[in-house]
């Protein structure tokens, strides 16, 4: 019998170690797992698609055979039917994700009765993490070694043209 396939969607601008910690646990269950990194024509994300699709690749050769890292436009639920996937992953981190979460776990529901939304818990070490916080650190030249992988990490630097921890001083008039 065919195991049932995942896909893990979202925009990864950038991936986080919030979302590798939700990786881990989605591997637990499903293998391979799909990330699907969604190219979405209304957003103005940091990366490029092809950007994060390519550091969700180095980060996945970690992982060898598990993670199939892809692209997708349009609707979720007919990106899986494509790949014959019958489960969206989510990550929870806490109360205030449910809500957004909730609606789109019903829409998908709404559209797709057969593929089902599943949600993993991250863990508490990152609740606070967001991509959005991660990009404003790094832009304010903060250190973000411990939220990122290394090689988003020098992404974030080269995005923002100098190193995380590096703080810009103004010379003196
Ligand atoms: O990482 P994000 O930004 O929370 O991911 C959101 C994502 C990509 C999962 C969501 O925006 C999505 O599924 N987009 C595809 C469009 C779609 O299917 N919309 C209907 C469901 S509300």
């Amino acid at each position: 019998m065919r195991q049932k396939l995942a896909v893990y969607p979202g925009s990864f601008d950038p991936v986080t170690y919030g979302h590798l910690d939700v990786i881990e646990r989605a591997l637990e269950i499903f293998s391979p797992l799909i990330v699907a990194v969604v190219d979405n024509p209304n957003k103005q994300p940091l990366f490029s698609v092809s950007e994060r699709v390519a550091m969700l690749e180095e980060i996945g050769s970690n992982y060898p055979g598990q993670l199939i890292v892809e692209e997708f436009k349009g609707l979720l639920v007919d990106f899986l039917r494509r790949e014959r996937a019958s489960f969206i992953v989510r990550g929870l981190r806490a109360v205030s994700d449910f809500e957004l979460e909730f609606m789109m776990a019903t829409m998908n529901r709404k559209l797709a009765p057969e593929i089902d939304t599943i949600f993993l818990m991250t863990n508490e070490e990152h609740f606070y993490l967001s991509s959005s916080s991660v990009k404003e650190v790094a832009k304010l030249g903060g250190n973000v070694e411990g939220f990122v992988p290394p090689v988003v990490e020098k992404k974030l630097k080269e995005k923002y043209g100098m190193m995380p921890g590096e703080v810009t001083v103004q010379p003196l008039e």
